[in-house]
């Protein structure tokens, strides 16, 4: 996909589109926008400042050459106030680029990457961010509706011109591309339907990662479960024909299985809400309820092409949360994996449920730090939006280093408080040890101190992902529905247990 190419070279490059960066109000951009100016006559500056172009972030100018070059057309891309250049005013210079380029179904393009350069960032952080961009906005939604029969043209080759060393660039833009492809992957797991993305569905992908990347792989069944104890997915289970599956996947990076990362997503391929049933109007959206499952997916297909010295193991309890005749009720009383009992005040919080016996399955499994990743609580919506992962945890260490890579990987996380009374609230069934559903006031936090109390004392961060994980809008990098958010920061994570 990528060569680079020294920058004097720019101009013998046969290219469909040349793109080159423009800081807000300043006239250069490393002498290449006048000699790219001086081989057009002049034209493109007075072009640029005809139409009042100078550079403002995510604007693009495009001119066509007319053979007056050998690359067909220049892009010359806004790139904001140098003095406000950061890694995220960049990722949002880098999307606008590469969806242009995207857009414009360009085979192949050539980048100028030294006129982005801004004193600030490195260029191998460049490299990174661009190649993710032009990752992730070459996703597109798979639909299931009738084709015709153009062929569509797709991005394949880019030329970087710079005269930076290569060798460590070309191992940023290959890094940029495999954490944009883990994020692709979730965001197409998370966008499928729900009848053609079951527990079984879930763990024939698990079992495509690992064998492309020589992971170990389980996949626990119903009996498997019934032996072990683990009730409280079973009870969530228990309620549709789809047989559960308890998926554990094993990355060894080092020579002994310790200091060991897990993480626990939440992999509920379709959420009714069971007795407790979902009102209608959006219930098909309830298919991204598998959401952790797929962050952690995408993480782990990440994780087995960088292959970072690190030990992680990812669990993923899957099932659905229906109403048959053998469905848990409210007021059933569960016992989990852990022997802890729990009361189901309330059906349609099941994700705890299944989280509860993945978090206690984690842990016998020799898990010494535990990451849960879920579409939880509709509550993190309402104090977060759309935009903002929510954040519960019991180890200022472990929150700090995965705050370190959501900023590193550009996704916004934000920490609930955890105080004790919350914590009392989840103790308030007369029959059993945990109340799965207090009410409302602070349901995100309870939510995750309900996960908690498995964790116990292993070091323990709980994701939020309910706003996060589907995007009603669309984003920078992205279009509507899955986003797979928490797929980079949790490859991030890994990489920082090296
Ligand atoms: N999967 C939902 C949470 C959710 C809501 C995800 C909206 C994405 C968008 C979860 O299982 C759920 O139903 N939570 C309940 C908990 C309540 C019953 C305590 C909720 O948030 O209403
Ligand atoms: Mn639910
Ligand atoms: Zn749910």
């Amino acid at each position: 996909m990528f060569n680079i190419k020294a920058l004097s070279e720019w101009k013998n490059e046969e290219v469909e589109g040349l793109f080159i960066g423009l800081y807000e109000g300043e006239k250069n951009s490393s002498g290449i926008l006048e000699e790219i100016d001086a081989a057009l006559s002049g034209n493109l500056k007075q072009m640029l400042k005809d139409n009042r172009f100078n550079g403002k972030a995510k604007e693009i100018f495009t001119f066509h050459t007319l053979g007056q070059l050998k690359a067909k057309k220049v892009y010359v891309v806004g790139v904001g106030k140098k003095s406000e250049a950061n890694d995220e005013q960049l990722r949002s210079v880098f999307a606008s680029l590469s969806k242009a380029l995207h857009a414009d179904h360009l085979q192949n393009a050539a980048i100028i990457l030294d006129s982005f350069e801004n004193g600030e960032e490195d260029f191998e952080q460049l490299s990174y961010l661009l190649s993710e961009a032009i990752e992730l906005t070459s996703y597109k939604v798979a639909d299931y509706k009738e084709k015709d029969n153009q062929v569509e043209k797709h991005l394949e080759g880019v030329t970087l011109f710079t005269n930076e060393e290569e060798q460590s660039l070309l191992e940023e833009l290959q890094a940029g591309k495999v954490y944009g492809s883990g994020t692709n992957l979730a965001r197409a797991l998370v966008n499928t339907p729900g009848n053609l993305m079951t527990p079984t569905d879930l763990a024939k992908t698990a079992k495509e990662i690992a064998e492309l990347h020589g992971m170990e792989i389980d996949i626990l069944e119903r009996e498997d479960m019934e032996k072990l104890g683990m009730g409280a997915l079973l009870a969530v289970a228990q309620g549709t024909e789809q047989p559960p599956k308890m998926i554990v996947l094993k990355y060894q990076g080092k020579k002994e299985w310790n200091d060991v990362l897990a993480f626990v997503g939440k992999g509920l391929t379709f959420d009714s809400g069971g007795i407790s049933i979902k009102p209608s109007l959006n219930m098909h959206e309830m298919k991204m309820d598998m959401g952790g499952a797929a962050a952690v997916l995408g993480a782990m297909e990440i994780i087995g092409q960088m292959k970072p010295e690190a030990n992680v193991l990812a669990v993923i309890p899957s099932s659905e949360n229906l109403v048959n005749g053998l469905a848990m009720k409210p007021g059933d009383v569960i016992t989990s994996l852990s022997g802890k009992t729990i009361e189901v005040r309330n059906t349609d919080a099941e994700g705890r449920l299944i989280l509860a016996d993945g978090v206690t399955y984690a842990k016998h499994l020799g898990a010494d730090y535990i990451v849960d990743v879920a579409t939880l609580t509709g509550a993190v919506i309402i104090a977060l939006g759309e935009y903002t992962t929510g954040a519960v945890t019991n180890n200022e260490e472990l929150m700090e280093k995965l705050l370190y890579s959501a900023y590193e990987s550009g996704e916004w996380v934000w920490r609930l408080p955890s105080f004790e009374p919350y914590r009392k609230m989840l103790k308030t069934s007369d029959v059993a040890d945990l109340n799965n559903s207090p009410g409302r006031p602070g349901g995100s936090i309870t939510a995750g101190l309900f996960v908690g109390e498995f964790a116990g004392d292993t070091p323990w961060v709980h994701l939020d992902i309910a706003g996060t994980a589907w995007t009603s809008k669309g984003t920078e990098t992205g279009p509507k529905g899955g986003t797979g958010a928490m797929a980079r920061t949790l490859a991030n994570l890994a990489e920082q247990f090296e």
